[in-house]
């Protein structure tokens, strides 16, 4: 039996019990039990109810990805969203979509605060027949039919993106690889966005004979990240690149840089930390780079409702949407010396960030 048509019932059900009791009372009232019949009726044929579990609220990129979900599945398109924020905790998330399932919503989307531990309330879901959409980070199970499909970024690529950038910006200013003294904050420990660019990181590390000096975690926000940075800078006095898993992140560290008399930007062998980061949503990060203060951003593309509600309208028409969709984007620097990077032999574009390249975005 389809959700859909289970709400029906359990509506027809309580439309029947709420008529039986006024039947009992005053004849007045039933006009009134009329309308509400019809009210209820009519908003369970319309409507696809749409269940999501956001993970939070920790960075610019997610207020963007949250507003996009909600742009998208708007009432005025015929949906209604149930909104959960999990606030960093999955167990938070799993309780959401228990309530989502005991609900009976024709989809749940999940974007997960970490890759593992899912797979008993996907089962669950699975189980009650509802379709779940992954957005954004991805999620680690035994059985990849436990969810319909997903849709986010390829964080691993970020991640490699940005230190072939790197290794190229390096050999450009007469660099070799043990002269980079590199510290990485990372994003939250376990998310798929973490552990994407860090693997990157630690790969060309490896690759390339860098300084990798220390990576801990700054749970992708401005207040840890500039914590983690001041830390650091006393540890160790001889940093000269700073890996940021995003742009919160990247505005914290900066902000310590300074308090710690130093300088932030593109010319290391001159005494500057050069910074580089992800997301490219926040303005005063994507200004930053625009003015060099931070060497490159990663695009990591928040704008998932259009993406999700494409995958819904695949599904209500009874077709079947790709298991992996993956969003192409864009590295932007200001700097003109690397024009592109190649991975994999994949050649991918620098795009040269102005102030044109600024307004066309669209975020
Ligand atoms: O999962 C996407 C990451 O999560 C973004 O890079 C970061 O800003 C966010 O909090």
């Amino acid at each position: 039996m389809s959700n859909r048509f289970k709400r029906i019932i359990s509506v027809i059900l309580s439309v029947a019990v709420a008529a039986m009791i006024t039947a009992c009372g005053s004849g007045n009232n039933d006009h009134i039990m009329t309308d509400s019949a019809a009210d209820a009726a009519g908003s369970v044929s319309d409507t696809t109810v749409i269940g999501f579990s956001q993970l939070g609220a920790e960075s610019d990129w997610r207020s963007a990805n949250s507003e996009s979900m909600r742009e998208a599945f708007s009432a005025d398109k015929g949906y209604e969203l149930l909104f959960e924020d999990g606030q960093q905790k999955q167990s938070k998330q799993i309780t959401a979509i228990r309530s989502f399932i005991q609900q009976g919503v024709d989809y749940i989307v999940l974007a997960p605060v970490t890759q593992e531990g899912w797979d008993s309330v996907l089962l669950e879901a699975k189980e009650a027949e509802i379709p779940v959409i992954i957005v954004d980070r991805m999620v680690e199970t035994e059985d990849d039919d436990l969810f319909t499909c997903w849709v986010g970024s390829d964080f691993y690529l970020e991640g490699r993106k940005a230190c072939e950038w790197l290794h190229r910006y390096a050999a450009s200013q007469g660099l070799s690889g043990n002269d980079l003294h590199i510290v990485n904050i990372q994003g939250t420990i376990g998310s798929s966005a973490q552990i994407g660019r860090t693997a990157g990181l630690e790969e060309y590390s490896a690759k390339y004979g860098w300084d990798l000096r220390e990576e801990t975690p700054g749970d992708f926000t401005q207040a840890k990240g500039r914590e983690v940075m001041a830390q650091m800078l006393v540890t160790y006095n001889n940093i000269n690149v700073v890996y940021c898993e995003n742009d919160n992140e990247a505005l914290g560290a900066i902000e310590a840089i300074e308090a710690a008399g130093k300088h932030a930007g593109p010319d290391i062998a001159g005494g500057d930390i050069l910074i580089m980061s992800f997301d490219g949503v926040n303005q005063t990060a994507i200004n930053y780079c625009l003015e060099g203060t931070i060497a490159c951003i990663v695009e990591c593309n928040p704008l998932h409702g259009p993406r999700v509600e494409n995958i819904i309208q695949t599904l209500q028409n009874g077709g079947t949407p790709d298991k992996l969709e993956y969003v192409s984007e864009t590295l932007y620097s200001s700097y003109e010396t690397v024009r592109e990077v190649r991975i994999d032999s994949e050649t991918y574009p620098v795009t040269l960030l102005t102030q044109d390249v600024i307004d066309t975005r669209a975020y």
